[in-house]
Order: C-alpha cells, then structure tokens, then sequence
C-alpha cells in the first residue's frame, strides 16, 4: 500500500450525469479506507484558486440522482500554460494531497497528463456524454445523454407526423457521431449525417425521403451530430427538393443534464471507487477503463493516445430507417 492520507477530487470539461455518482464513490472509498477527501471546486480552475472543500460521507448523501456536478465543473484556458501546471502541482503539495482523481473527458486527461509529468499521482475517470475516449467502452453520461436526445425525438416524431413534416434533429458530440449514431437506431430515424462521414450523400438522401412519402410515410427524422451542424441550412435545402415542410431542432444543453440512468450510477460509482482503489496501491499516472467488459486501467499517456471509432457495422445498418405512423388515420 502507497502512504495516501489525503486524496482529491474535480471535474472537469463539460458536466455528464454520473459525475456525482462518481464523486460520491471517490469519498466514500477513500473514508472507508481512513483516507481524508478534499473536493477540488470548478476543475483545474479550483485547482488554481484553491477551492478545496472537505468531503465526508454524509457530504455526498443524496447526490447519486443528481444531474450536473455537486463540484461544479470548467474549462480552464490557463491550465495550458507550464507556469500555471506547475502552480497547480505546488499547490496540491502545500495542501497535503497525495493523490487526485480527476473526472473528465480527453481535454482533462490531457491537463492531468500535464500534472503527472509534475510527479503529481493522478488518476483519471472517464466522464463525458460525447463518448469519444479511445481507451474505454464507457464514459460516464454517454448512456444518460443518449436516453434523453432519444426520448425529446420521440417527442419531436409526434408532433413531426401530426404535421406530416420532416425533422432535422442535431445532437451534441463535439467533433464524434456517437450519440447521433446511438439516436440514429434507437429512433429508427431516416437519416444520420456525422463528421466521421464526410461522404454524405445529399441527393440520395432526398429521394429516400421523396421514395418514403409515396410509400405513405408521415414523417422523416434526420440526425445531425453537431460536429457536422448547420442544421437550419440542411433543413432549408430539404424543403426546397422535396416541398415537404421541414424543421430543424438542436437539441442543445438538455443532453447533459438530468438524473442519470442506472447504468450511468453503477459504472461511474464502480470506476470512482477504482480509481481509489489505484491510488491507494500506490498506481500512479492512470486512468480508469471499461473494456471487453470488464473494469481495467490503463497507462495516462497510453490512454491519451488510443483511439475508438464509430462501428462501421452498426453505422452501415441498412432497412432499420424509418417508423410507420401505426394507429394514425
Ligand atoms: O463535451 C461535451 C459537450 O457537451 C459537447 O458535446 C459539446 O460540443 C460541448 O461539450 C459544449 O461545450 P460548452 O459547455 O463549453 O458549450
């Protein structure tokens, strides 16, 4: 066993549900185990501004249902500066902190790279709804977001059919299609435009819709991943080749907040406590996975190099698109 005594805890980048499932786990691990918690406030900016806050077991009570991060979160532009990395480190030293967690996606893996290179000991926790993590088959708040954008396009189809319109739906996922592939099947949408495919076919888009309407369809549901966006454009281009009244929704925000899923409590409150479990080993500079099914870790500067992609199978289903309007006159 490593002599931790004190352990600290961010999140950082942008908020997933499942962060405070996460939280909770690293403060209750690390007293289960006699180790003092400080909760780091506002990521690496708190970090910073020694934000540091007392955790203990009752601290943490109650907050597994909660969307959003009882730490808050940021993106800290400073943190990109040797000079302000190197103040970060002084400064969990001046405090006693042996270990830090830190819950975030690839820009926070890389910012606490940043402060392993430092000799800080570092743990990281893969946190973001955008799933775009190479070194793991699971990000705390992909299965949450994904379950909201699905039931808001359910939502949409509904009013989309009563008007016999059709629907350019853009969901979040910064520069990846995970979760527009994810809705794309779940909503057995028409269409699915993501930046990992630059060959999109416009036109054989539009006869697929054209096809569809003479079949009787009532609606067409098209996914767009932000990374690819302007949706408004794409819903004007529609309506002018078809005549079939088309509107454009961005989902937005509401994709990352919200009670997260079971899945979204287990897995995080499973890698919050591994991520302990590391530190206490004395494992330094790595970060928490979930791969062909199992809990793992891997090296920090391993991890920030493995890529994931989209599934090309799944991404190449065909004959899926499309729900009849049942029960309709
Ligand atoms: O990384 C999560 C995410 O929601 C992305 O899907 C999106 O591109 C980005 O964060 C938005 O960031 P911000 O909260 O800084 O606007």
């Amino acid at each position: 066993m490593a002599d931790i005594k004190t352990i600290g805890v961010l999140t950082s980048g942008g908020d997933a549900p499942g962060m405070n499932a996460a939280i909770r786990a690293v403060v209750r691990t690390g007293a289960a185990a006699g180790v003092r918690v400080i909760g780091i406030k506002r990521g690496f900016t708190g970090l910073l501004d020694k934000e540091f806050v007392d955790m203990d077991p009752e601290r943490v009570s109650e907050i597994m249902e909660l969307g959003g991060t009882i730490l808050y979160t940021a993106r800290c532009s400073k943190f990109l500066e040797a000079e302000y990395q190197q103040m970060a480190a002084d400064n969990l030293a001046q405090s006693g902190i042996d270990g830090l967690v830190v819950i975030g996606g690839d820009g926070s893996y890389r910012g606490a790279k940043c402060l392993a290179d430092l000799g800080v000991h570092v743990v990281g926790v893969p946190g973001t709804i955008d799933f775009d993590i190479g070194s793991t088959d699971y990000t705390i708040g992909f299965d949450t977001a994904v379950n909201t954008a699905v039931s808001a396009i359910d939502k949409i189809t509904d009013t989309s059919t009563s008007h016999e319109r059709c629907s350019i739906i853009e969901v979040m996922g910064r520069n990846v299609g995970y979760i527009a592939l994810w809705c794309h099947i779940a909503n057995g949408a028409d269409g699915i435009l993501i930046p990992e495919k630059d060959e999109f076919d416009e036109q054989a888009l539009i006869d697929s819709i054209l096809n569809n309407r003479r079949k009787g369809r009532k609606h067409h549901i098209i996914i767009n991943a932000e990374g690819v966006g302007r949706s408004n454009r794409l819903a004007k281009r529609i309506e002018a080749a078809t005549g079939i009244e088309t509107r454009a929704t961005i989902l937005g925000y509401i994709q990352r907040g919200g009670t997260p899923t079971a899945k979204d409590r287990v897995y995080a409150s499973t890698m919050g406590a591994y991520a302990v479990d590391l530190l206490l080993r004395g494992e330094e500079h790595r970060v928490v996975a979930y791969k062909d099914g199992k809990f793992m870790d891997f090296d920090l500067g391993e991890a920030i190099t493995m890529k994931k992609s989209i599934e090309e199978y799944q991404f190449l289903l065909r004959g899926l698109e499309g729900r009849e309007s049942a029960g309709r006159a």
